[in-house]
Formats: C-alpha cells, structure tokens, sequence
C-alpha cells in the first residue's frame, strides 16, 4: 500500500460557502494561492451553483479567473449542471466535481432533484466535460446520516458511488456531510463502496461536528484510503445541511499523517499561519487543534 496520501483542501469552496459575512474575492483568491504555497495540489477553489442558492459564491469567475495558476497543481471547482459547467470553461477550469447525495431528502433539500434526476442531469454534464478535456471527480454526500432522513442505507451509499464512477468520475469523495459517522461504520462503509469501484478511486470527506473526523480518517486509511478531503482552520459547512459544521482541519490531517508516517508534501508550519490568517480574516479562531498547538508553541518557546 502507498504511503503517499493526496490531500483534496475544500476550504476556499466547502469552508467560504457557509460565511454569513461577505468575504471580498481578493482574500478568496490569496487563500487559494497561500494553500498552493504551503504544498497542497488539489485545492477546490470555488463553486459555480446557482448565486440564487449560494449567494457567498456569486463571484467564482472572478476569483477563477484571478488566481495565479501553477503547473501541477489542480484547481477543482463544483458545478451542478450544464450552465455551471459552461460558466466553468468559459474562465478555463480544467477540473470539476459534480454532487450527488445517498439521502433523497439531502437531495431535494441541496439541489432541487431526487437522487435519480441528478444522476440523469450530471450525463450531459460529463459528455461535455470529456468532450473538453476536464477532469470529473464525484462526491456522494450523507454517506454515513442524513439530517433530515437519519440513517442511509449502505446499498444507496454504493449505489449512487458506482454510478458516478462508471459514468466517468476519475475519483468518487464519500462524504459524511454531517460529520455523525464513527470509525466502525466509516470504515464498512468504505469497504462496501470498495467492494465496487478500486479503492485508489475513492477519497474521504469527514465534517467534524461530533468530533469523530480525525478517528474516521485514520480507521479509512487502514482500509486503503490515499486520498482525504480536508478544509484549512477547518471552515466548512454545507447551507443546506442543517447543523452540519466545519470539515476536519488540513492542519489536524497533516499532523495525523506525519505521526503514522505517510507523507503528504504539505508545510505544517505554513499551512498553521494560513489557518491563522483566515480565520482571522473572518473574524474567529481557527477551529484547527494542531494549528493552534503549533502556534501556541511556537510563541510560548525561549529564543
Ligand atoms: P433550481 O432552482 O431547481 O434550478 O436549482 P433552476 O434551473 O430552476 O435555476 C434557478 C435559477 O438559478 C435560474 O435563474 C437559473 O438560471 C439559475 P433565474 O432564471 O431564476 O434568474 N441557475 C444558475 N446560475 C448560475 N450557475 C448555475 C445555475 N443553475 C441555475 N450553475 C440548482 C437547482 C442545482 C441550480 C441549485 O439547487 C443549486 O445551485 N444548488 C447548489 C447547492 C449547493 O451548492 N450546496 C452546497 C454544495 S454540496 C456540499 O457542500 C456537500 C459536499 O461538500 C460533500 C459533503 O460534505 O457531503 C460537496
Ligand atoms: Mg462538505
């Protein structure tokens, strides 16, 4: 099994569609670029929804078309359909991730279609996206508990993730939106999910709202997982997702990684004062523990 783990940051995406405060392009865009310097190669930059639903994302061709793109690294963005995904090209993305759900409420409660309708509007979306050339990832959201429907049955779970792979997702996120998921059942709900697509095609996406994502992630990366989600300071939240708080913290991931040994290629110390500054941009304290602690230490230590 490889000891190299690709971490996907949601921040300036999962994190900055939850602000109640207006959040300027500029420090969306500096966010983006600062992740980018601290060694992180997938970084979810922003969402081309429907302003009318995610009014704090209003302005992803603008901070798109604003971030000062490097080699290698990939700037994902969401799209729920074919509009989306026009408004996409037109400001040269090259990486989209369409949203499917497990949850039938989630659904309808998060984009207006049941389950089978998404996967019949994300077709065309995906014939297109090949057609330019753009990379699809997939997520399945409520994977582990939905907030209005409760408990999500582990065959809709595997049947909405072999569904966006074979319809051409290069990888499929399992989200637990909600963050209710403990170890034991993260780690069948993976292996379910692995008994269909390759386990090198699935990624994880823990919220930490009962504080369960440090302890789901590493149970998933004893199962074979190599790719984890995971949102700076960890911001976070879906407007949608009633009491669904922040994403695990890139910060508290990255600590996980260095203690079990796996590398990631992200500057700890970096990516503490980036947590930081945002936070500090949107007025709290970070929620990242091991942020905070390396922070703390480093002010508190004898020059
Ligand atoms: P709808 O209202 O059914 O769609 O929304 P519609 O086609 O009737 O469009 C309504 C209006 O929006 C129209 O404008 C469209 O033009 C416009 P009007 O004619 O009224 O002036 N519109 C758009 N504008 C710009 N870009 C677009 C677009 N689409 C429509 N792409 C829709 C359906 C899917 C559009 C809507 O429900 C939507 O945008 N939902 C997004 C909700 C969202 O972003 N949720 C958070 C992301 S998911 C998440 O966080 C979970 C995740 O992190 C994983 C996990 O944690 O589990 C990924
Ligand atoms: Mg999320």
């Amino acid at each position: 099994m490889s000891d190299l783990i690709r971490i996907v940051e949601v921040g300036p995406r999962d994190g900055l569609q939850n602000e109640a405060r207006n959040i300027p392009a500029a420090i969306k865009v500096a966010l983006i670029e600062r992740l980018v310097a601290c060694g992180l190669t997938s970084v979810e930059a922003t969402s081309f929804v429907s302003p009318k639903w995610v009014p704090q994302l209003a302005d992803a061709a603008e901070v798109f078309s604003a971030i000062r793109r490097m080699p290698k690294v990939r700037y994902p963005v969401l799209v729920p359909n074919l509009q989306g995904l026009e408004r996409a090209l037109a400001v040269g993305v090259q990486e989209i991730a369409v949203f499917a759900a497990a949850s039938e409420a989630f659904s309808q409660r998060n984009i207006n279609a049941s389950v089978t309708e998404s996967l019949q509007r994300f077709a065309p979306v995906l014939d297109k996206a090949r057609e330019a050339g753009v990379a699809v990832r997939g997520y399945v959201s409520t994977v582990l508990g939905c907030p209005y429907q409760g408990d999500v049955p582990l065959a809709d779970v595997v049947r909405v993730a072999h569904h966006l792979h074979n319809a051409g997702c290069y990888e499929v996120s399992l989200g637990d939106t909600i963050g209710v998921g403990t170890p034991r059942k993260a780690r069948a709900m993976v292996q379910a999910v692995a008994n269909e697509i390759p386990i090198g095609a699935l990624a994880v996406h823990f919220h930490d709202t009962w504080g369960q994502a440090i302890a789901n992630i590493h149970a998933c990366l004893d199962a074979g997982v190599r790719v984890v989600d995971s949102a700076v300071a960890g911001l976070g939240g879906c407007p949608y997702a009633a009491g669904a708080s922040g994403n695990v913290a890139t910060e508290d991931v990255v600590y996980l990684l260095d203690g079990l040994g796996l590398s990631h290629g992200v500057d700890l110390g970096a990516l503490a004062e980036t947590g930081e500054w945002i936070s500090g941009q949107l007025g709290r304290e970070s929620a990242s523990k091991a942020g905070r602690a390396l922070l703390a230490r480093q002010t508190t230590r004898p020059h």
